[in-house]
């Protein structure tokens, strides 16, 4: 078992990773709150595996445990739902020294924070992350959301959490797509800010993606210490945290354009590494050979790096309606050397066409 701490002063909290965790649930919600009621919030697919051991955990530590259920997918993220588990909330008479659990991926982490930093102007809550995606990214950093019909993730909050597990047991019942998938942000983040971990994907493709405890427990602690690293530093996205945005500017336009569905998140995450990677080349900032190196790695995870029917001209203008777009300038995460990216918002049209190129097929 690891321990890896988010240092964010009265907000800092620690996650905890490593092997049959969901056991000890009720000892270590009892360590971070004074709480007599809970609410687990759940989706059907998790709850099904997970749901009776979490909440006997909880119960046998003394807990008095409500639940909410939601259909699994995106679209549960929405205003709708969120307002059918305040009825839970207020039925269950969960009041501000009660406490949330999310039991589940990246939409019950995130709805359930939303939640939770609405109900009663802020309740704490506990994320027990049950997919790669959350573990390596969503349950780290305290932005949490629900989707506007116009846009994923308009409506949300800051709001972090008091403590995060990660069972890695529990990967074992995930799709192997989503095994990759999920992945895919655990190479961005060798990529952005270090090299010997982007190595240790190189060393232990096979291994990882089989889930071997000896190497998923060190991943996903070294995920969450760079995250934590990177949030600390700039909790509400004013300066350094953009950098986790590497790849996001056009795998977020291969993502919409692709029709959401066609792709997971994770695989247009790697399609926009490798078109920002040869954009970087492009402009003399980084090395032909490091980029292939990134590619060859994406493609060992078995990731794409390649979309189908790509229209330039409509990913430019996608990308220009992007949240992340500032005073009308597209700015790029591009690396400059491995383990090392920057912010640019000089990249020439011509050049954005011709990283789109570069990821056709
Ligand atoms: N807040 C952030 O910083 C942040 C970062 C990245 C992504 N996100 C959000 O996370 C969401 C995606 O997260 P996700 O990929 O975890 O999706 P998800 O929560 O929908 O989980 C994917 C699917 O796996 C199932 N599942 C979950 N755990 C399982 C397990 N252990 N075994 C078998 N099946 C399991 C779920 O029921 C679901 O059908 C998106 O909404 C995205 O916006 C947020
Ligand atoms: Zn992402």
């Amino acid at each position: 078992m690891q321990t890896v701490r988010v240092e964010l002063g009265e907000r800092s909290y620690e996650v905890t990773i490593g092997p049959a965790l969901l056991a000890s649930l009720g000892e270590r919600v009892r360590q971070v709150s004074g709480a007599t009621r809970l609410a687990v919030i759940s989706d059907r697919t998790v709850f099904d595996l997970y749901g009776r051991a979490a909440i006997a955990s909880l119960t046998s530590a003394g807990f008095t445990v409500a639940h909410h259920l939601i259909e699994p997918g995106d679209a549960s993220k929405s205003l709708a739902v969120a307002s059918e588990i305040y009825d839970t909330l207020y039925d269950a008479k969960i009041d501000r020294s009660s406490c949330l659990i999310a039991l589940g991926g990246g939409v019950v982490g995130d709805l359930t924070g939303f939640v939770a930093a609405t109900w009663l102007r802020g309740v704490p809550f506990v994320q027990v992350a049950t997919t790669l995606e959350a573990d390596i990214d969503a349950s780290v950093g305290g932005k949490t959301a629900v989707n506007h019909p116009k846009g994923k993730n308009l409506i949300g909050a800051f709001h972090q959490p008091v403590a995060v597990m990660m069972d890695t047991d529990v990967l074992r019942t995930l799709s192997a797509r989503d095994i990759r998938a999920g992945l895919s942000e655990s190479i961005k983040h060798g990529v952005i800010r270090d090299a010997a971990f982007f190595e240790f994907h190189e060393q232990h493709a096979e291994e990882i993606l089989r889930l071997e405890t000896s190497v998923i427990e060190p991943l996903l602690a070294k995920n969450v210490a760079i995250k934590a690293s990177v949030v600390g530093e700039d909790e509400r996205e004013h300066g350094v945290r953009a950098i986790l945005n590497f790849g996001h500017t056009i795998g977020h336009a291969v993502e919409v354009l692709g029709g959401y569905g066609t792709y997971r998140h994770g695989e247009a995450v790697a399609i926009g590494m490798v078109a920002a990677g040869r954009i970087a080349v492009l402009q003399g900032r980084w090395t032909q050979s490091q980029c292939d190196r990134m590619e060859r790695v994406i493609e060992r995870f078995e990731l794409p790096t390649r979309a189908a029917n790509l229209d330039a001209e409509a990913m430019i203008d996608a990308m220009q309606r992007d949240k992340k777009v500032k005073n009308g300038k597209i700015r790029f995460v591009l690396p400059t050397r491995m383990g090392f990216v920057d912010v640019f918002d000089d990249i020439t049209v011509e050049q954005m066409r011709e990283g789109i190129r570069a990821i056709g097929m």
